[in-house]
């Protein structure tokens, strides 16, 4: 993507984000994660707070949990059951209500699926093989191109247009994923629906927080034990952030650029206190790392409390877990099943 349509994306979120104030009830969000893992306090406070926000500002929603993405670009699903029921988990515990909001997996929506058929016809190869996510998610697997790592944005764009959703919000990284699909909705209207608006083009809701970092101030990794669960407890929360690095300067300032480590430490303060890093900063002053490290223990663990109590009774109950994701997966089916047969209407498939 040009910077010019980065731009512009991000003053379409502006605009959405208004909107979605004013006007909630006119809208439909669709977004979504991939099942890997435990989510960690980066997915807290930069996406799971602020989908409950919306849902709870009153606008429909629909959250998919991403099992087919996540054999893009590992050779197997790994402990998938674990990491989905882990997901969905969190999401309940931070207030997603299955009343209000779809919470639905890729793989339990066949009709969904189908809509990747035709919207294949609409992209070309080199197009394809341009995605900026698609050839960051290549390097990093060390593995070669799979036709499903090559395709999977043409998935996600179904994922977004089968419920013909408006708003999705995702991290900036994701741009280029909501960028096709807007121009497969336009494309499809274009050349299938002889210019009727079958799919509206979504608009990303772009998060612009600053990126939490794992405890060594590099990119969170899981195999380097850098990453805070949500899951944690409190003490192992407190042993990693006691472990996090720092620097010897001796007064603590919010330097995101010279000094990422401190920053980092700052801005996770910040989220969950709703306070500025810039002032936390000057109030801890010349005090050294462990009184910075404190307060970050203290900001976690307080502000996960609630969630982590939760997440707990709900993650205990497995069977309760699978059927709030039954109940979510046949209705996104419903819906998928409608868009499906409008879609073969207007393709004059529906013999
Ligand atoms: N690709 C997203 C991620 O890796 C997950 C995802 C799948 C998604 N489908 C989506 C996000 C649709 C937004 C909309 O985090």
């Amino acid at each position: 993507m040009t910077s010019t349509t980065v731009e512009a994306a991000i003053a379409r979120s502006r605009e959405k984000a208004a909107s979605i104030e004013h006007e909630p009830g006119r809208h439909r969000m669709l977004t979504g994660d991939r099942p890997t893992g435990d989510l960690h306090i980066g997915h807290y406070l930069s996406s799971l707070r602020r989908r409950v926000a919306i849902q709870d500002r009153g606008v429909d929603s629909f959250v998919l949990i991403a099992d087919y993405q996540v054999i893009t670009d590992r050779e197997s699903v790994g402990r998938i059951r674990d990491s989905t029921l882990s997901l969905l988990a969190d999401y309940l515990a931070e207030g997603l209500d299955p009343e209000r909001s779809t919470i639905f997996a890729h793989s339990a929506v066949p009709q969904l699926n189908q809509l990747m058929l035709p919207f294949l016809s609409l992209v070309t190869e080199a197009e394809l093989h341009r995605n900026p996510t698609v050839k960051d998610e290549l390097a990093a697997s060390r593995r070669p191109l799979s036709g499903l790592l090559l395709t999977y944005p043409v998935h996600q764009a179904a994922d977004i247009l089968f419920c013909k959703a408006d708003v999705v919000p995702v991290g900036k990284d994701q741009l280029p994923h909501v960028e096709m699909a807007r121009v497969l909705a336009r494309r499809f209207n274009a050349r299938y629906a002889a210019g009727v608006e079958v799919f509206p083009a979504p608009t990303a809701l772009v998060n612009d927080q600053q990126l939490i970092l794992g405890i060594d101030g590099q990119k969170m990794s899981k195999s380097r034990g850098t990453v805070i669960r949500l899951a944690a407890t409190e003490d192992e929360t407190a042993k990693l952030i006691r472990r996090a690095r720092t620097d010897p300067e001796p007064m603590i300032t919010y330097e995101p650029e010279r000094r990422p480590e401190v920053a980092n430490l700052l801005t996770i303060a910040a989220g969950f206190t709703g306070r500025a890093p810039e002032a936390l900063a000057e109030e801890l002053g010349s005090g050294d790392g462990s009184a910075l490290k404190n307060l970050v223990v203290e900001a976690i663990n307080e502000g996960l409390r609630r969630h982590r109590e939760r997440r707990a009774l709900l993650a205990d109950d497995r069977s309760q877990l699978l059927q709030v994701l039954r109940v979510g997966n046949a209705k996104a089916a419903a819906v998928a099943g409608e868009t499906l047969a409008e879609v073969r209407q207007v393709m004059a498939m529906d013999y």
